[in-house]
């Protein structure tokens, strides 16, 4: 089973008009040189319409978070689904360790968003991982399967078939630190084996995505993984150059 290779930048909490326009102009001349691998940008939201309008040809838009919400309504603060497709959204990323840690984000919460990003025409990018205390205590694997599972069992894993997995180790995130390429690859192995234990074909069709320092220096080897599908990036993302160095990494 091929899969194509995602690489897809979380800007986080970060930007300007001007950072943007520079950022979308890098990636703009570069974008050529990228073929094989789809690219996705995800802004904060409230950019995802002046991005869009300036995004190059080719370049997916996804955002970094959505409201559980089925209908919209009084809920101050939030961001429906259905406005994020409108705005020209084809992913959105569900889970990320920040919304977990900062935000409370719980995993029966992290599988209603996935459930309801489907349902609205999103492909949840969903986000996975341990911290440093859990794989020093051995659970990586425990914790791995729990927040997988809190979403097979909400959406059933057929859902997998319209989404994708990011790993990002929390201790990765940020920190400079990034997973060796074994562990990166065995934990991606483990991910897919949790799927397939449930559906062979969905486990070999869905995209599994590293997160977690992953650089223009480090990003061939991790890519190189059998079970390493691209990249969910950050700090490298907001920078053209690096961006479009991962996404050759990934050619
Ligand atoms: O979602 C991607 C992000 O968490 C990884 O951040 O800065 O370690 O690439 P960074």
């Amino acid at each position: 089973m091929t899969r194509q290779y995602l690489v897809a930048g979380n800007w986080k909490m970060n930007g300007s008009r001007a950072a943007n326009a520079e950022l979308l102009s890098g990636i703009a001349a570069r974008v050529g040189s990228v073929d094989r691998v789809e690219l996705l940008v995800c802004p904060p939201a409230v950019y995802l319409d002046s991005v869009r309008a300036a995004l190059p040809v080719g370049v997916s838009l996804g955002a970094q978070n959505l409201s559980e919400q089925i209908k919209p309504g009084a809920f101050t603060g939030e961001t429906h689904g259905a406005m994020l497709t409108e705005l020209g959204c084809r992913y959105v990323l569900v889970g990320h360790s920040e919304r977990r840690s900062l935000y409370g984000e719980t995993n029966q919460l992290v599988a209603d968003k996935f459930s309801t990003a489907q349902a609205l025409g999103l492909i949840p990018i969903l986000c996975i991982g341990e911290t440093l205390e859990q794989r020093e205590a051995g659970q990586t694997e425990a914790v791995l399967r729990e927040q997988l599972a809190a979403v097979i069992a909400r959406c059933g894993i057929a859902s997998f078939g319209a989404a994708v997995v990011a790993y990002e180790p929390v201790w990765a995130i940020g920190t400079g630190k990034t997973a060796t390429p074994a562990q990166a690859q065995t934990a991606h192995a483990f991910i897919r084996g949790l799927l397939a234990a449930q559906d062979a074909t969905i486990a070999g069709s869905t995209r599994l995505l590293y997160g977690g320092s992953c650089k223009a220096d480090n990003a061939a080897e991790l890519f190189a993984g059998a079970d390493i599908d691209g990249g969910l990036i950050g700090g490298a993302a907001l920078k053209a150059s690096d961006f479009m160095a991962i996404a050759d990494a990934a050619q």
